[in-house]
């Protein structure tokens, strides 16, 4: 008798465990990358994947927001020229607090159908 509540006992932890490890996503999701594709495929670039929880572990929410960037995703008017000249990702992304935007891969990293020419960058 014992051992049988103590295996339903083990088995509803099991269940439990599991039914908080499927609550866990949706919290997940929200800390997720962000993909920014306002320009870059039409651009004929794969879009840029920025990896959102990587910087906010690394930087405080006012670094970037709302100085730097929008809080909304695709409501920052961002372009090649801008970051290249140290606006947005171009505020650290310049060789000195981050690597500069000559890495085009690092950020051009979504899924896309986009085929890349190794004229932008992407030869290795
Ligand atoms: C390194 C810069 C940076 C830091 C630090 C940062 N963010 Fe962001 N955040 C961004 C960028 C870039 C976007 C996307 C903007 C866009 O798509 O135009 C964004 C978007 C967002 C969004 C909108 C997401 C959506 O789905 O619309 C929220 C909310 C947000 N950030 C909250 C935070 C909070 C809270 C913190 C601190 C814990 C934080 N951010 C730290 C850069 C940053
Ligand atoms: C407040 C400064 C800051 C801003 C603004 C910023 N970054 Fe970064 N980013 C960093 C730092 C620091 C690193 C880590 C660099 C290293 O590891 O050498 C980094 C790393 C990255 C990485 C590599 C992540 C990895 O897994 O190694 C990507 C991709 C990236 N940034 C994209 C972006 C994009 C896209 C933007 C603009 C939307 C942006 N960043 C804006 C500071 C910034
Ligand atoms: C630090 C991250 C980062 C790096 C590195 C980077 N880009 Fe971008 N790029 C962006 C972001 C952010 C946008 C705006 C995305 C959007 O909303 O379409 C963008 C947009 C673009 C666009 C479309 C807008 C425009 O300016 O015409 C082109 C083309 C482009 N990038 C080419 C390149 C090339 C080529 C390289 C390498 C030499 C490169 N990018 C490297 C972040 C980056």
């Amino acid at each position: 008798m014992k051992k049988i509540i103590i295996v339903s006992l083990v088995f509803a932890a099991f269940i439990i465990a599991l039914l908080g490890f499927v609550e866990l996503k949706p919290t997940q999701a929200e800390y997720a990358d962000l993909t920014l594709n306002r320009y870059a495929e039409q651009a004929g670039m794969p879009p840029v994947v920025f990896p959102h929880w990587f910087h906010r572990i690394r930087f405080k929410c006012k670094v970037c927001h709302e100085e730097i960037f929008l809080m909304r995703q695709g409501s920052n008017d961002i372009n090649m020229q801008k970051i290249i000249q140290g606006e947005y990702c171009g505020k650290c992304h310049n060789g000195r607090v981050a690597w500069a935007p000559i890495y085009c891969d690092r950020c051009h990293s979504a899924p896309s159908t986009v085929v890349i020419p190794g004229a932008r960058g992407f030869l290795k």
